[in-house]
């Protein structure tokens, strides 16, 4: 298997981390979740940082973050759903990585968020149709950046980790 850092992305709620966690343990690959590190570093919730300081403020956290990634190797990195609204983030993740993206539909991440209330972007009152007016909006940048699209609206956790995994050694990664 490939030495790269296997980068998951995709829209907030889709399962990037549940899926990362299972793809680690599977391969035995270290596993990092960037909004996890950013909040530990910051010692602020997502929601805090957005607050008390700024979405702006928030996004330099996150392109800091993967600078860093770029240069390590061999770990799974589970993103946040906003890291292609800067191409320098995908610039570094690449530097070595694999991108994959996780794509969902509007229903299924709607059904997985609906009652978490950690994403400041969806504190809203219409969840849904913020969901798919973001969705609408993000989707061409998530397909264009990544190396590897993965559907994986009909797939569980466990079986979105194991196509994953199977994907990346049919095609000799
Ligand atoms: C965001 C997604 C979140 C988090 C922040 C902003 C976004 O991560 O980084 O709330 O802009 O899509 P998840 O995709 O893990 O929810």
């Amino acid at each position: 298997m490939t030495e790269k850092n296997i980068i998951l992305i995709g829209f907030m709620g889709c399962g990037k981390t549940s899926i990362g966690e299972q793809i680690a343990a599977k391969i035995q690959r270290n596993f990092i979740d960037m909004d996890c590190e950013i909040q530990r570093k910051a010692g602020m919730s997502i929601n805090e940082i957005f607050e008390n300081y700024s979405e702006q403020y928030f996004r330099k956290l996150e392109r800091n973050y993967c600078k860093l990634i770029a240069s390590t190797r061999c770990n799974i990195v589970s993103t946040g759903g906003g890291i292609i609204k800067d191409y320098s983030n995908i610039y570094n993740l690449k530097i070595n990585g694999i991108i994959i993206y996780l794509k969902s539909t509007p229903e299924k991440i709607y059904r997985n968020i609906k009652y978490d209330d950690t994403r400041p972007l969806l504190n809203v009152e219409n969840k849904m149709s913020a969901i798919k007016k973001l969705l609408y909006e993000r989707s061409p940048m998530y397909e264009k950046y990544s190396d590897i699209i993965i559907d994986i609206s009909s797939f569980k956790i466990d079986e979105s980790a194991e196509y994953i995994i199977n994907t990346l050694k049919r095609n000799e990664y």
